[in-house]
């Protein structure tokens, strides 16, 4: 395991220099070990974790050890690969690699990229092949979704930061206050991030920006991911509690509104973090712009109804209940309400289409319709 000690003044420099992480990768010494920076643990410290199995996959995901829609899917496709190295002579091939692809996508059901991804792996294999050529397919595969999810960061950064530019110009280059919610950076998306691209390609540019980071409660991605991935950037940033947004949105605080997306339907509703639905309300009374950045992979092109047709996770109860933080050099967990208390713990939200000004995809932005999404991925409609 590879530990590094995130002490208040250490500095890790994790997208320059010879550190340069993404968050899955393939472990370069052992070819049957997958890698993975253990979101559990930051931004108190810097981990990696090492997959070896299907069920290794498996716990990582469900215990958010990675988390984020495109990572997850990265996760699950290697998780594919991995389950091709479990195969042994008795194995039934078929039934193996369908049940640990089942498996995998029972993990977590909001996020269309899991079943995206292992779905498009399983795609590409062939029952039958040899055990090496099967191993080497799937590989490829996972490996071949990372570097989608890179690029597609990439363009999203590219058409995001036109938005910015434009807000910048228009405030004669008074910092663009952008606000975010959860946590849509480098982290949850293998490099770059859906949300993070734009600001740090405005910010490279030398474009003032600053971004209002949501705690993100209950389990404060924001506070702890977003906002350490920022730093870690020099990127000017508030942390500011889940509630405040609306204040600062009608104080004029905020320019634009930017969240990535777990599921998108093919009509523009979008599935994101619990909370995301309010921060929409309140930009649209405010008359502020609303986007979701979001890669092609995260959008549902079989449904048209998010209310209807996206199951929204329901997690457990002592993540309501209970809150952790750093003390004493240790990770600790505090109880913040009375012993027993029921909770709800729904994971997302849906924020219908005529809430969202547009969505940024790697393709372009474009406004959340369906003839609009049709236009950019005519390919994908039926
Ligand atoms: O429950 P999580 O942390 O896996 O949720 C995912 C998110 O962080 C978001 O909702 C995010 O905005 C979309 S993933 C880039």
């Amino acid at each position: 395991m590879h530990i590094i000690n995130l002490g208040a003044r250490q500095k890790i420099k994790m997208k320059v220099g010879n550190q340069n992480y993404q968050s899955i990768w393939l472990d370069e010494s052992d070819p049957a070990v997958v890698k993975v920076i253990d979101q559990q643990k930051l931004p108190f410290f810097f981990e990696t974790k090492e997959l070896r199995s299907v069920d290794d996959v498996f716990c990582a995901i469900e215990d958010m050890t990675v988390r984020g829609a495109p990572l997850i899917g990265a996760a699950g496709a290697f998780g594919i690969y991995l389950a091709t190295l479990e195969i042994n002579s008795q194995t039934n091939i078929r039934e193996h690699l369908l049940n640990a692809a089942r498996y995998l996508i029972s993990c977590r059901p909001t996020a269309v990229n899991l079943s995206w991804a292992v779905n498009y792996v399983l795609e590409k294999l062939s029952f039958d092949l040899p055990l090496k050529l099967l191993s080497e397919r799937s590989l490829a595969a996972a490996v071949e979704i990372c570097e989608k999810e890179k690029e597609n960061c990439r363009q999203i950064g590219n058409h995001g930061l036109r938005l910015i530019e434009k807000i910048s110009k228009k405030k004669k280059g008074d910092p663009v206050n952008i606000l975010t919610h959860c946590n849509a950076g480098w982290l949850a998306c293998i490099d770059y991030g859906t949300v993070t691209a734009p600001i740090y390609f405005a910010h490279n540019k030398g474009i003032p920006v600053h971004v209002w980071v949501d705690e993100t409660r209950p389990r404060n991605q924001g506070a702890k991911l977003t906002a350490w991935e920022l730093g870690q950037f020099g990127i000017p940033y508030t942390l500011i509690p889940d509630n405040s947004g609306g204040h600062l949105m009608q104080q004029k605080m905020v320019d634009i509104v930017i969240v990535g997306s777990d599921r998108t339907t093919r009509t523009g509703d979008v599935a994101n973090k619990i909370g995301t639905y309010l921060k929409a309300l309140a930009a649209y009374d405010n008359g502020i712009p609303f986007y979701s950045a979001l890669p092609s992979t995260s959008i549902d092109f079989s449904i048209s109804d998010g209310l209807k047709e996206i199951t929204i996770e329901e997690r457990n109860q002592g993540e309501v209940t209970h809150i952790s933080g750093f003390d004493d050099g240790k990770i600790r967990s505090v109880r913040i309400c009375p012993e027993n208390t029921i909770t709800a713990n729904y994971g997302f939200d849906i924020t219908p289409a005529r809430l969202v000004t547009g969505l940024i995809t790697e393709k372009g932005i474009c406004r959340a319709a369906e003839e609009d999404i049709k236009m950019m991925f005519s390919d994908k409609f039926n």
